[in-house]
């Protein structure tokens, strides 16, 4: 089965990115991008091409590319579904905000809203992926809704999780170091599966296209991001205690890593990890188990999440308690606010939750990030119920220069690890600053000695 049209409904951070690959190196597939959010569909169909709502190095040349040839962002779901003979779902999948599972289940209603247009709008077969981070079994409940339309139609159901990082998502889907495709062991799953394989060998090994049963690819999704994360939780309860010992976490890391069977990746000790998978996607994992009546194996990878949770606060501590036990009416500054470098989104960034904690202590805070919004901060700290203001008085000022940001400050916290801040001269930040000047590193970024040198106290996480 050859596939001609392909429809993705969810223009986020992973349906854009995945489907504008997809259509530069597929030109003969007319790929139509969804959404229900007319503004970010707008915003993708932007000319100005640093208008696109997502920042990904190298994203607008292959959108530059292909736009307009075969890939195409449209408001109108209904007719995109009706003309695609393979229909992706990239919607969100967030934790639940309410009724049972709260806090802890993924929330399906996208999903499953999904899968009641499809079913309803569909007049030829499809083959239904889901792109989604989903539960395990999902695929279930999405294949009873669509085979109870009460019209012939057909569809297969496969599951092809996504495995991109932010930040570095045009090379992960240039470059993956897998594909995983899941469907249903019979005839008609196996060519579904076939048709899928035969897009992404198109430019991926065949070698690193696995596939699987639908449970095996649905679950191994959720154990990836919870493997993932408990490295950077691990990494960081060793920081606690090398503060303690006078051990160094970066020397720790490296001696580590070097061991094959360890693998030196995703060791980096930080003020928490954050985005908007490892702590949805792990909370959901432990209320699978629990739903099982698992709980040891529930209870193990909620500890993932404790230790993240620590850290942020942890940290945040840290900075009060080398202020000589106050931050209030202090002005500390916040480089960085982003979840990690190179994108633009703030979901879970630890950033948010240690502003939180300072603002609880009365501090000011001054904020710099090179591609976050002083809209999205604001926005995200009253998310979180953050006091921002209090007696008409800003807590929160948002720069659009790091050196405006930490001009007058008590200490200048390092959140995001954006490169550009190794570039800055901290001399002339040093000179502007309220002495004794400090820096906390939350992310391990900056050169200890050289702003011993200046006159900063400088401390980091793990030294
Ligand atoms: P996102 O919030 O950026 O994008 C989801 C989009 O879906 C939104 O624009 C929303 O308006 C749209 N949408 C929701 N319901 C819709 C509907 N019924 N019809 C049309 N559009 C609808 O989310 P994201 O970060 O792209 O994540 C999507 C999924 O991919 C999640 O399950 C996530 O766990 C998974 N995932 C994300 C990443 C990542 O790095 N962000 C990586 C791998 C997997
Ligand atoms: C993560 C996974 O890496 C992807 O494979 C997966 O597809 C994705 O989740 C998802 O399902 O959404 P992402 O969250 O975009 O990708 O970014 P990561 O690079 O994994 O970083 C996550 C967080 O961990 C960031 O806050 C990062 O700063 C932190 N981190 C990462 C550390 O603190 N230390 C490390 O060594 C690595």
């Amino acid at each position: 089965m050859k596939i001609q049209n392909i429809c993705c409904i969810g223009a986020g951070y992973v349906g854009g990115p995945t489907m504008s690959v997809i259509a530069q190196k597929c030109p003969d597939i007319k790929i139509t991008v969804v959404d229900v959010n007319a503004s970010r569909i707008a915003a993708w169909n932007s000319d100005d091409l640093n208008q696109l709502p997502i920042y990904e190095p190298g994203l607008s040349e292959v959108i530059r590319e292909a736009r307009g040839r075969n890939l195409f962002f449209s408001t109108d779901v209904d007719l995109a579904i009706e003309q695609a003979d393979m229909i992706f779902i990239s919607v969100n999948t967030p934790t639940k905000t309410y009724g049972l599972g709260k806090g802890m289940a993924s929330d399906l209603k996208y999903i499953e809203l999904c899968a009641r247009q499809i079913a309803r709008v569909a007049t030829t077969d499809k083959i239904v992926v889901e792109k989604s981070t989903l539960p395990v079994r999902t695929a279930t409940a999405i294949k009873n809704i669509l085979d109870n339309t009460g019209n012939p139609v057909q569809f297969q159901i496969l599951s092809n999780p996504e495995f991109l990082a932010e930040g570095t998502a045009v090379m992960d889907l240039f470059n993956p170091d897998r594909v995983l495709i899941g469907g249903e062991e019979t005839a008609k799953g196996l060519e579904a599966v076939q048709a899928l394989v035969d897009i992404y060998s198109r430019w991926v090994p065949k070698e690193k296209i696995l596939t699987t049963n639908v449970w095996s690819s649905e679950l191994s999704k959720l154990t990836a991001n919870a493997f993932l994360a408990q490295r950077v939780s691990s990494i960081n309860a060793i920081s606690e205690l090398c503060e303690q010992t006078g051990a160094n976490v970066t020397e720790v890391a490296k001696a580590i890593g070097m061991d094959s069977r360890i693998g030196s990746e995703f060791l980096k000790a930080s003020v928490g990890f954050g985005g908007s998978c490892f702590q949805k996607d792990i909370l959901n994992l432990v209320y699978i188990a629990k739903t099982y009546g698992l709980h040891q194996v529930a209870d193990y990878w909620e500890q993932v999440i404790l230790m993240n949770n620590h850290q942020r606060e942890r940290f945040a501590h840290r900075i009060v308690k080398t202020l000589y036990n106050t931050v209030s009416d202090k002005k500390i500054a916040f480089l960085g606010w982003a979840f990690k470098k190179d994108t633009n989104d703030t979901r879970e960034s630890a950033a948010i939750y240690v502003a939180d904690y300072l603002l609880n202590e009365q501090a000011l805070i001054q904020v710099y990030d090179p591609k976050v919004t002083a809209q999205q901060v604001y926005t995200d700290l009253n998310y979180l119920n953050s006091r921002t203001e209090v007696e008409n008085e800003v807590l929160v000022k948002v720069h659009t220069s790091a050196y405006q940001a930490c001009e007058d400050v008590h200490a200048i916290a390092i959140l995001t690890e954006w490169e550009e801040f190794n570039t800055y001269d901290w001399e002339l930040i040093y000179q502007k600053m309220q002495k004794p000047a400090f820096v906390f590193d939350g992310r391990n970024v900056l050169n200890k000695e050289l702003l011993e040198k200046i006159g900063f106290t400088y401390s980091a996480i793990g030294r």
